[in-house]
């Protein structure tokens, strides 16, 4: 069996407001997809939909053919950064072992492996030497590397990066994106909500592209045509010299 996601009739709302709306789909493992569609369309809310990190009106969500709270160790997650508070006192390295947590028992210490562990996914990253930093310290790019190192760290089938390249320089960008597609070649699945809709071609291989309802779901040229734009981001996209451009959103 290669589906890893199956998400049928899912809807989530907050009070009266139907953040998603009726959504289904499934999806091969062993990917990268982006989660696309402009703020408040239900791309964070999906991902923690499927996570099991809130509560769905309806609908049914099966991963590795099983329920979420059966596989949960398997699933990493790296937020998006802006909920996050960085004002907490913690260091780098304990950010990163909170990864191993999932695989320890509760009365017993780090050991040797998980110290290894954590040792390796800083160094994948590029963190090793801010280890002993308390994690506020760091720029937005080595914090976002931090999360992805706790998410190596998990040793997870698949991962969720809600964000990840918001308000990070280029270089950070390009040193994650190069991990998560070692990460694949790994055999990982890796979902990425994103919103530059110039780069999804070379990022993604599947894309799901959501205004509170699911709009297309396919490879890029499939779903990024000017048709489902204009549903989705209607007077914000103008063609230049034959390439479609969105206004930043
Ligand atoms: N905790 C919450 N309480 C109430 N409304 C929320 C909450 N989180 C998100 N929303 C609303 O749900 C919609 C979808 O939000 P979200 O999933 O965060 O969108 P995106 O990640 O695509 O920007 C938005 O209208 C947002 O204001
Ligand atoms: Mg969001």
């Amino acid at each position: 069996m290669n589906k890893i996601i199956e998400v049928q009739n899912v809807s989530v709302s907050y009070n009266n407001l139907k953040a998603c709306e009726n959504i289904s789909f499934s999806i091969d493992k062993n990917q990268i997809i982006g989660i696309i569609g402009p703020n408040g369309s239900g791309k964070s809310t999906l991902v923690k939909a499927i996570m099991g990190l809130i509560k769905i009106d309806d609908g049914i969500i099966k991963i590795m053919d099983k329920p979420i709270y059966k596989i949960r160790k398997k699933i990493a997650y790296v937020p998006q950064r802006s909920n996050i508070d960085f004002d907490f006192p913690i260091s780098v390295e304990e950010v990163v072992m909170m990864g191993r947590y999932p695989h320890m028992l509760w009365w017993k210490k780090a050991n040797n492996k998980d110290k290894k562990i954590v040792k390796d996914s800083l160094n994948m990253v590029g963190v090793y030497e801010k280890r002993k930093n308390q994690i506020g310290e760091l720029s937005g790019g080595e914090q976002q590397k931090v999360f992805l190192a706790r998410a190596l760290a998990q040793e997870a089938e698949i991962l969720f990066l809600d964000e990840p390249f918001a308000g990070i320089d280029i270089a950070s960008e390009n040193k994650i994106m190069d991990i998560l597609k070692k990460l694949k070649k790994e055999g990982k699945t890796l979902f990425v909500v994103h919103h530059d809709l110039n780069k999804a071609g070379n990022y993604f291989d599947i894309i799901i592209l959501l205004k509170n309802k699911l709009i297309e779901l396919g490879e890029h040229d499939k779903v990024l045509n000017i048709n489902n734009l204009e549903k989705v981001y209607k007077d914000k996209i103008s063609i230049i010299n034959n390439n479609l451009m969105v206004a930043n959103i």
